[in-house]
């Protein structure tokens, strides 16, 4: 189940029925899915056969044409130089699609003056369009493995907006909060 939150209000959302409204009303979709298909020790091919008929679904609500399995764990190679990616503010020229399968993380999404952050983990599908403004990182088990959606997997590269919104604001996860590089230096946008 995901957690959402508005840090400049303080205000947190963790139930189901309240996070799809407020996030609908942002246009952003999210979604709660089985997990049934697959055990923990599915291979990727696994996953994408026992979800093929919400991964065709998906493909045509969006236009996606194709999907894969990202799988990130401790032991994953260049993990910090793969992370330093996408935790700084910036949108897609597509669509960022992701149904965890297990792990946690938090997308952040700056949308006009408003900080909306997303913690995601197992069963939780969520769609942020494109073009919206936003950052993504892992909790402190740096753990999460998604199928993903693309338009094209060319589009699908960071533009960085250089704003350095991202600096301000805290990954704080459900469980023990990561506690990386970044430190709260207060509420700014
Ligand atoms: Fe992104």
């Amino acid at each position: 189940m995901a957690v959402l939150r508005f840090p400049q209000e303080d205000r947190k959302i963790d139930s189901e029925p309240a996070i799809c409204s407020e996030l609908a009303a942002l246009g952003i979709d999210y979604e709660r899915w089985s997990l049934d298909r697959v055990g923990e020790d599915a291979s990727a091919d696994e996953v994408l056969a026992a979800y093929s008929d919400e991964i065709e679904e998906m493909k045509r609500r969006g236009g996606y044409v194709t999907a894969d399995v990202i799988d990130v764990n401790p032991a994953t190679p260049n993990l910090e130089t793969m992370l330093a990616k996408f935790d700084k503010e910036h949108t897609h020229d597509e669509d960022e699609v992701r149904f965890i399968l297990a792990g946690r993380g938090i997308f952040f999404l700056h949308l006009g003056d408003k900080i909306v952050s997303i913690e995601v983990g197992a069963g939780d599908m969520l769609r942020v369009p494109r073009g919206a403004t936003h950052w993504f990182t892992l909790c402190e088990d740096r753990r999460i493995r998604a199928i993903r959606w693309f338009q094209d997997t060319a589009g699908w590269t960071p533009h960085y907006t250089g704003s350095g919104v991202d600096q301000s604001f805290q990954p704080l996860c459900f469980g023990p909060a990561y506690l990386g590089p970044r430190v709260a230096t207060g509420i700014r946008v």
